[in-house]
C-alpha cells in the first residue's frame, strides 16, 4: 500500500516570497497521471469487500432479511444485521457534540429514511458482496412517511447551523415595515440537494488488535478520530487516518458518517481488512444533504428607496431523529443597512437522512432569496439594481452594529460592473435581445461569507542541510491546500519553495483543524506561519549568542529570514546561513510549533466577512423558455491571496455551484414513497461544460490587519453566494417573470 503524505514543493525561480505566486498545484501531476491514491485505491492483503443493503421504504420496520440465501452465495463471508454485529462502546443515537451526528449502525430494525443502511454483506469479492446484498430481499412493515415542508406542525429549533440562534433581530420590525411607503412580500423556495462529490465516501479499515488504520476521505481527521474512538471504545491515538487526496467533499466528508463506521464494524467482525465504497445512488441517503427551504421575505422601503424593515423567515427541515437546521436567514444580518431587521427559522421533521453542512450552508440558500427580494425592491423603486444596493450599503454590520474588519464591497461592485459592461444595461425587462432574437437579461447579486477559523496546529523544521519541512494534518479536497499551505510554509521559514517539503493528509501529523467553513487556509495557514516563526526565533537565538556568527549580539527584531539565511535588515553584509548556524551548534535540526485559531478579542470588536459582487448574463428562448447562462463576472474581496491561481479557481468553482443552485440541482422526492427519484448523476443535474459560460473572477486586493496574522479570509464558498441571485435577477430582466422557486425551470418562466 502506498502512502503519500509528503510532497516536495516544486523548484521555482528565485523570488523574495512564494506567497502571492500563481504556482500550479504541487499535487497536480500525481492526479493527472493517476498516481494519487484515493481511499478506494488501497488494497491491503487479505482484503474483504463490504456492500451496504439500504432501505427502499422511508419509514417503518424491516421484518425479514433472507440472510440464509445471502450466506449461501459463493464468496460471501458474513452478513452484518441488527442481530449479528459487533458491540459498540457508544450508542449511535447518542449525540453530545455538535459535530457528531446520530448514525445508523444497525442498532435495531427501525427505518427512519429511504436509503438507510439495513445490512452489510461482506465477501471475498465486490461482485459477491453486491450479489449477496441483492439476495437479502428485505421485507418491511411500512408506515406513512413525513414528506415535504408541509409535513406536520412546525417547531422552532434550539439553534440553527452550528450553534446560531433560530431568531435574531434589531429595531422594531413591525414599526419599520409599517412606516414603509412601498413593500415587497415574497416567498422563495429551494429544493433539497445532495453533495455528490465525484469521489463517493469510501473506507478501507484494518484492525491490528486495538489499533485501527483507516483510508478514508476526511475534511476533519481529528474529529473523525474522536468519533471512531468513541464508537469503538479505543484511544484516539490508536486510530490512524490517511486522507492524502479527496475527490471533492462539499461538507459531506466533515464527519465519520454511517457507511464509514459500518466498514470499520465489518472489519472488526471479520478480523480482516474491509473496503466499503458507497455507490452513487447510496450517496442520496445517510451522507447528508441540503434541506429544502421556504423563505418568506418582507421588505419595507421609504420614498428615498432606503430599507425601513427587513423580515426574513425560513421554514426548513431536519430528519425525524437528529438536528441540523439550514441557517438561511443569516445573510440578512450582514448585507444591507436597515433600521429594523428580524430573522427567524422554524422547521418540520421529515423521513430523510439528516441534513448537513453543504456548500455555504445558510449563505447559499439565504442569499438566493435575499438577493432576489432586493432586486424586486429595486424594480419597485424603479431603480437600477446596483444603484439600489449601493443606496442600502451597510457601513457597519446592521444587526450587531460592529464595524467590519475590512469591507471592499464597493470596489467589488465597481470592478465587476466595469468589466461586465453593466452601464449599457437597459432598465426595463424584456428590453434586450441578441442577433438571434433571444431575450437577453443582466442581473447582479451580492456575495458574502463569514471569516471562519478553527483551531489548528503545525510543526516547522529547519534541517542541518538548510532545507525545510512543514507538517500539518491538512486536508486537500481539491481546493489546493497542498499548494497554498506549502507556499505559506516556505515563506514562514524564509526558504525557497523547492527547498521545503510539505507533509499533510495524515492524522499522525499535528491536527490542522477542519477543512470547512472556507477556513482551512486561515486556520492551518496561520498555524504554519506561527510554527515557521517559532523555528526562526530559535535559530536567531542560536546565531545571536554565537560569537562565530556575523549576527552575534544583534537584536532579534532586526533579523529577517530569507533565502535560507538570517539577514540583518539594515545591513545585507551581516548574515548567516541556516546550514552554518545549525552546523556550528552541532544540531541536526531545529523545530518550531505553531497554532492558528480565531482571535476572540478581534471577533468581539469586528464583523468579519468576505464580500463580492457577481454579474450574470442569461439568454432565454422566447418561444421555448430555454435558459442559458452566457456570462458571469465576479469580483471578490477576501483578504490576502496566497495563490491567485488557486483562488481564481475557487471562485470559478463557487460560481459554477451558483449556476447549479439557480438552474440545475434538485433531488426530486416521490410524494408517496419519500424516495429520491433521481439518485444518480444522469438525472440529478449539475452543470456540465456546455452549461458553464465564460466566467471571470476578479480578486479585489484587500488588507485586513484584524482577522489573523496572515490576513487571510477564505475563498472556498463565497462564489456560490451572489451568483444564484444574479442569475435569477437576469432571468427576470430577460423575461419579466420573477422566479421564486429554485432551481428555475422552463415551467417557471413560460
Ligand atoms: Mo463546507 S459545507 O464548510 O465543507
Amino acid at each position: 500500500m502506498s502512502e503519500i503524505t509528503s510532497i516536495q514543493s516544486p523548484a521555482r525561480r528565485q523570488t523574495q516570497t512564494s506567497i502571492g505566486e500563481p504556482i500550479t498545484r504541487t499535487d497536480g501531476v500525481l492526479k493527472v497521471t493517476g498516481t494519487a491514491t484515493y481511499a478506494a485505491d488501497n488494497h491491503p492483503a487479505n482484503l474483504l469487500h463490504a456492500v451496504m443493503a439500504v432501505s427502499t421504504i422511508a419509514a417503518g420496520r424491516v421484518t425479514h432479511l433472507d440472510v440464509d440465501a445471502t450466506k449461501a452465495h459463493p464468496g460471501v463471508v458474513d452478513v452484518m444485521t441488527p442481530d449479528h454485529r459487533p458491540e459498540l462502546a457508544k450508542d449511535p443515537d447518542e449525540r453530545d457534540d455538535p459535530f457528531m451526528f446520530r448514525l445508523d449502525l444497525l442498532q435495531n430494525d427501525r427505518v427512519r429514511y429511504p436509503g438507510q443502511p439495513i445490512a452489510v454483506v461482506i465477501a471475498e469479492t465486490l461482485e459477491a458482496a453486491t450479489e449477496g446484498a441483492a439476495l437479502l430481499a428485505p421485507q418491511y412493515e411500512a408506515e406513512t412517511p413525513r414528506i415535504g415542508l408541509n409535513a406536520g406542525e412546525a417547531f422552532v429549533p434550539d439553534g440553527v447551523g452550528p450553534g446560531e440562534p433560530a431568531e435574531a433581530g434589531v429595531g422594531d420590525i413591525e414599526a419599520g415595515l409599517a412606516r414603509a411607503t412601498r413593500r415587497i412580500d415574497a416567498v422563495y423556495e429551494t429544493a433539497p440537494q445532495y453533495h455528490n462529490p465525484m469521489e463517493p465516501h469510501a473506507i478501507v479499515a484494518a484492525w491490528n488488535g486495538d489499533r485501527l488504520t483507516l483510508d478514508t476521505p476526511s475534511q476533519a481527521m481529528a474529529i473523525a478520530r474522536g468519533r471512531v474512538a468513541g464508537l469503538f471504545g479505543i484511544d484516539a491515538e490508536n486510530v490512524h487516518i490517511r486522507s492524502p487526496f479527496l475527490g471533492g467533499a462539499f461538507g459531506c466528508k466533515g464527519m465519520i458518517l454511517s457507511p464509514q463506521a459500518l466498514g470499520i464494524m465489518a472489519a472488526r467482525m471479520t478480523g480482516r481488512p474491509v473496503k466499503l465504497v458507497v455507490r452513487r445512488e447510496q450517496m442520496f441517503g445517510p451522507l447528508g444533504h441540503r434541506a429544502p427551504t421556504r423563505q418568506t421575505l418582507a421588505l419595507g422601503l421609504d420614498d428615498e428607496a432606503h430599507l425601513t424593515g427587513l423580515s426574513h423567515h425560513v421554514r426548513t427541515a431536519s430528519s425525524v431523529f437528529d438536528d441540523f437546521f439550514e441557517p438561511a436567514a443569516g445573510v440578512s444580518h450582514t448585507l444591507y443597512a436597515s433600521p429594523a431587521i428580524h430573522t427567524a427559522h422554524d422547521a418540520v421533521r421529515l423521513n430523510t437522512g439528516t441534513p448537513l453542512f453543504m456548500r455555504a450552508p445558510g449563505e447559499a440558500t439565504g442569499s438566493l432569496a435575499l438577493e432576489s427580494a432586493i432586486d424586486e425592491a429595486a424594480a419597485a423603486c424603479d431603480m437600477d439594481p446596483l444603484a439600489f444596493r449601493l443606496a442600502n450599503y451597510a457601513e457597519v454590520e446592521p444587526i450587531s452594529g460592529k464595524h467590519f474588519s475590512s469591507k471592499r464591497l464597493r470596489d467589488c461592485y465597481a470592478q465587476a460592473a466595469e468589466r461586465f459592461g453593466w452601464a449599457k444595461r437597459s432598465r426595463a425587462p424584456r428590453s434586450m435581445r441578441d442577433d438571434n432574437g433571444l431575450l437577453v437579461g443582466w442581473g447582479v447579486g451580492t456575495a458574502t461569507f463569514p471569516v471562519v477559523m478553527f483551531q489548528g496546529h503545525a510543526r516547522a523544521v529547519i534541517r542541518a542541510d538548510g532545507s525545510g519541512l512543514v507538517e500539518t494534518g491538512a486536508h486537500d479536497m481539491g481546493q489546493g491546500a497542498w499548494t497554498a499551505l506549502a507556499q505559506i510554509g516556505a515563506d514562514s521559514l524564509g526558504l525557497e519553495l523547492g527547498h521545503t517539503t510539505f507533509r499533510a493528509g495524515s492524522s499522525d501529523l499535528p491536527d490542522a483543524g477542519v477543512a470547512g467553513g472556507s477556513g482551512h487556509t486561515a486556520t492551518a495557514g496561520n498555524a504554519i506561519h506561527n510554527a515557521g516563526r517559532d523555528a526562526i526565533d530559535k535559530l536567531a537565538e542560536l546565531a545571536i549568542n554565537d560569537q562565530a556568527s556575523l549576527l552575534f549580539g544583534a537584536e532579534r527584531r532586526d533579523i529577517v529570514a530569507r533565502g535560507g539565511r538570517l539577514v540583518l535588515s539594515d545591513s545585507e553584509a551581516r548574515s548567516d546561513s541556516y546550514r552554518d548556524i545549525l552546523g556550528r551548534a552541532g544540531l541536526a535540526e531545529i523545530e518550531g510549533r505553531g497554532t492558528g485559531s480565531p482571535d476572540q478579542t478581534a471577533q468581539e470588536r469586528f464583523a468579519m466577512h468576505a464580500h463580492g459582487a457577481v454579474f450574470a448574463e442569461v439568454k432565454v428562448d422566447p418561444d421555448l423558455g430555454q435558459i442559458r447562462v452566457t456570462r458571469l463576472v465576479g469580483a471578490f474581496a477576501a483578504g490576502r491571496v496566497i495563490n491567485p491561481r488557486m483562488v481564481e479557481s475557487q471562485f470559478f468553482g463557487g460560481m459554477i455551484w451558483g449556476i447549479s443552485f439557480a438552474l440545475h440541482e434538485q433531488a426530486t422526492i416521490d410524494r408517496r414513497s419519500g424516495r429520491v427519484m433521481n439518485a444518480d448523476l444522469a438525472e440529478y443535474h449539475i452543470p456540465v461544460n456546455a452549461d458553464v459560460p465564460s466566467i471571470e473572477a476578479i480578486s479585489v486586493p484587500e488588507q485586513d490587519r484584524h482577522i489573523n496574522a496572515l490576513g487571510v479570509k477564505g475563498v472556498g464558498e463565497i462564489g456560490i453566494t451572489g451568483t444564484g441571485g444574479a442569475i435569477a435577477n437576469a432571468i427576470w430582466h430577460a423575461t419579466g417573470v420573477r422566479p421564486r422557486r429554485f432551481p428555475i425551470g422552463i415551467d417557471d418562466i413560460l
